[in-house]
């Protein structure tokens, strides 16, 4: 048609997160405890909260498992587990904990988030995995995940908390949550990125937000993770879901 400008040309949405995070080999000898000593065991107990939301002969998927010893308790448990890493290390590791107790599982060696049996799991859970993104790349990767549930299905993330309350504890969580951040980056195991508010973040991907389980350090001291529980509605909403708000700046 003559006089009307060309169409500016579009750029592709985002497909999948950046760069793949390979370094996890090194530390996998040391991983579990590092995290024990730095959480006094909270960190364990946000991962085992999972195993209230997992029945004997559900399909559970974990994202970047690690050494994966609440995956082997669902296991045990009578749960379908399929367990991907890109870790040779963790996944080694992950293997050993399942033959010690003459269990098994698929361990996938790759990138989680090629991981494409979209509806098919009663549960994918992602503990300490989203966080290894910058925040397009979470939502990307938090898409993707939704994607694999069943309808009805969960997706439970085990993680840092995002500061809340009064000053005085937004400042002590950020001093806490950066000192790990700063470390992993310095490991070039993670980049530089906020807390996220996985309840919100999830309810933007359609998912409903079903509820958030805090856990303090060492068990007694301050909100440092939470676990959040969402469910992948029965049916599509009938409306658009709320836009999340900037990813705290902290
Ligand atoms: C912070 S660790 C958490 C491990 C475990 N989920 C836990 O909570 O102990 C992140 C894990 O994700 C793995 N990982 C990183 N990027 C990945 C990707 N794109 N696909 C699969 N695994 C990945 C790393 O190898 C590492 O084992």
């Amino acid at each position: 048609m003559a006089g009307s400008p060309p169409a500016a040309p579009q750029r592709p949405a985002p497909q999948r997160p950046a760069r793949p995070l390979r370094n996890y080999d090194l530390v996998a000898g040391v991983y579990d405890l590092g995290c024990h000593v730095y959480s006094g065991g909270a960190i364990a107990a946000s991962k085992r909260a999972h195993l209230r939301f997992v029945s004997a002969g559900d399909r559970v998927l974990y994202l970047g498992v690690g050494t994966g010893a609440e995956a082997v308790e669902a296991c045990a448990n009578g749960a379908a587990v399929t367990a991907v890493d890109l870790s040779p290390k963790m996944l080694a590791r992950l293997r050993r904990r399942l033959d010690a107790r003459g269990l098994d599982a698929e361990l996938i060696l790759g990138d989680a988030l090629a991981h494409r049996r979209s509806g098919q799991y009663d549960a994918v859970v992602a503990h300490y995995f989203f966080n290894l993104f910058e925040p397009e790349a979470m939502r990307a990767a938090l898409r993707q995940a939704a994607a694999l549930l069943r309808p009805g299905g969960r997706l439970i993330v085990a993680d840092l908390a995002p500061p809340r309350g009064g000053r005085l504890r937004r400042l002590l969580n950020h001093a806490y949550s950066k000192a790990a951040t700063a470390a992993f980056l310095a490991l070039r195991l993670a980049p530089w990125r906020p807390n996220y508010h996985y309840a919100a973040e999830c309810r933007a991907v359609g998912l409903q937000a079903e509820g958030t389980i805090p856990f303090r350090w060492a068990g007694a001291g301050p909100i440092f993770f939470e676990t959040v529980v969402a469910r992948r509605p029965d049916r599509p909403p009938t409306r658009p879901p709320p836009t999340p708000g900037p990813a705290d700046p902290n």
